[in-house]
Parts: C-alpha cells; sequence; structure tokens
C-alpha cells in the first residue's frame, strides 16, 4: 500500500505541475480550472485523487455492463442505434446535450444500473445510534451493509421480469437514481450519496452513445458460453470476470 501511495502521490504531483508549466492559452482542461480556483495545492490533489478512485472504475464497469447487455439483446442495442443515428448528425460525435435528450439511451442507461450496479453494496455504514427495525434490535456501532444489486432484481417491487434486461420499462416512469426512490439506489442515497452523479450521467451517456453510434458489434464467443462468462469478480466495484471481447465493424 506504500509504494501503491507513494506512485499516486508522484502521478499527482506530475499532473499538477504539467499544468501549472502547460500554456493556459491551448487548453483549459478539469485540472486547469480546479488550478484557477484553487490555490491549496494540496486540497487541489485530493480532489483529483478523489475523481480518480470513485469516478474511473465505477463508469468503466458501468460501460462493460452496459455493453455485455446490448450484445445480448440485439433488438435493443439496434432501437438504440436507430434512435442516435436519427438524431445525431451522421459525421459528428454525440454531444452531451443530444445525449441528455435521447429517451431510449437514458432507459437504456438506468436499466443496467439497475441490474448490474458498478458497486452493488454501496459504500458501508456505521450506525450513529440504536435503531429497531421489523422488531430488531441493532445497537449502535453496527456495520450496516445495503445490497442494492437484490433490491434492483426484487420481484416484489419490479415484477416477474426483473431479472431480464428491458430498457423499456423505464420509458414512461419517472423514477430516477437520485437517490429518492429506494428500490433504485445504483449511486447510494443520503448523505452520502455519490456527488458524481451529474458528471457521470454526462459521461457515460455520451460516451456509451458515441461508441454505439459509430460502430457495429459482435462478440466471438458460441451464445452457450454467454451465459458463463457473465460470472462477477469480486471487490468493491464490480467487473466481468471474464472481460467482455467486443469486436467493432465500421458502422
Ligand atoms: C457509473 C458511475 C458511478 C457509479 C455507479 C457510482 C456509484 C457510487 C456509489 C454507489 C457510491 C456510494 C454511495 C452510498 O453508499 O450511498 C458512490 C460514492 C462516491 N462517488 Fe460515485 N459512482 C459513479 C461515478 C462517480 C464519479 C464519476 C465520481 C467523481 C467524479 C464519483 C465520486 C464519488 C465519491 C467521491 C464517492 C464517495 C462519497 C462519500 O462517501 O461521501 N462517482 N458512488
Amino acid at each position: 500500500m506504500d509504494e501503491v501511495d507513494k506512485r499516486f502521490v508522484e502521478f499527482l504531483d506530475r499532473v499538477v505541475k504539467e499544468h501549472e508549466d502547460a500554456h493556459k492559452e491551448t487548453r483549459s482542461d478539469f485540472v486547469d480550472k480546479l488550478l484557477a480556483i484553487q490555490s491549496d495545492k494540496s486540497a487541489l490533489k485530493l480532489i483529483i485523487w478523489d475523481m480518480f478512485l470513485a469516478g474511473t472504475a465505477t463508469s468503466l464497469s458501468f460501460l462493460e455492463w452496459a455493453m455485455t447487455e446490448l450484445m445480448r439483446h440485439p433488438k435493443a442495442m439496434k432501437k438504440l442505434q436507430e434512435e442516435i443515428r436519427s438524431s445525431s448528425p451522421q459525421d459528428f460525435f454525440v454531444t452531451e446535450k443530444e445525449a441528455e435528450k435521447m429517451n431510449y439511451l437514458q432507459a437504456v442507461i438506468k436499466e443496467a444500473l439497475r441490474l448490474r450496479p458498478p458497486a452493488p453494496l454501496l459504500v458501508p455504514r456505521v450506525l450513529s445510534e440504536d435503531v429497531k427495525l421489523k422488531g430488531y434490535n441493532i445497537p449502535a456501532g453496527t456495520q450496516v451493509i445495503i445490497n442494492a444489486w437484490a433490491i434492483q432484481r426484487d420481484t416484489t417491487t419490479w415484477g416477474i421480469d426483473a431479472e431480464e434486461f428491458r430498457p423499456e420499462r423505464h420509458l414512461d416512469s419517472n423514477l430516477d437514481f437520485q437517490g429518492q426512490d429506494f428500490k433504485f439506489i445504483p449511486f447510494g442515497s443520503g448523505k452520502r450519496i455519490c456527488p458524481g452523479i451529474g458528471f457521470t450521467s454526462a459521461l457515460i451517456g455520451v460516451t456509451l452513445a458515441n461508441v454505439v453510434k459509430r460502430f457495429n458489434w459482435r462478440m466471438d464467443v458460441e451464445p452457450q458460453r454467454v451465459q458463463h462468462d457473465l460470472t462477477e469478480a469480486t471487490g468493491l466495484v464490480i467487473f466481468r470476470k471474464f472481460p467482455l471481447i467486443a469486436i467493432p465493424s465500421s458502422a
């Protein structure tokens, strides 16, 4: 851990230094913006660290699972490609603004986050006071782990097809992932809710839209292996045990 820590600190120092040395006129990215408003370098490095740790693996896990589900459901993939290709000019990248307005894309994002939440057990909590819940006495100091994965597949709230990937279920629904409805909490809820929701919603929407718009995709495995391939690895953020191998061809 010490070694990793040292390498990370060196990396962050380098990022800040590179940005301080760069010509400000030629570009202005996220770190430049932070440097402009923040004079305390150590706080700035911690913000970059936080975003790096909490924001990269989660977004990548989302993309891998969303692409996995889309490739297992060719009709959903086709519908999504049609929506994106018809509403965004042919040779251009889809913009954040365009992606926000694509209803089916937003439904696909919700459905992937429902069925495959990148952080399925959220972040552990510790009770600050004694709680009585459904006849149980839970003393202060108890660690509580919330299984969002199970909650989001519960047939009593989601219906008998809860285990199926069906983006259509979100089309006529106001349900979102802001933590107000406890049956759908891929970003958690309450004081510790993911502060990156706004940032990541734009990021994953625009990334998925462009990946799907610009290529057609196929998997290089026989259909009977697909189920086995879906095994999950362990960790706070869950990836596939057998990574998705997807082969693009030009659209
Ligand atoms: C698809 C992408 C993402 C998912 C699914 C996700 C999910 C989550 C979840 C479930 C939590 C714990 C919330 C809780 O227990 O109530 C969390 C915390 C957090 N997330 Fe995200 N996140 C994503 C992207 C990001 C991004 C892009 C950033 C930063 C730019 C970010 C920053 C954080 C931070 C700093 C925390 C800790 C908050 C705290 O404990 O006070 N996340 N995230």
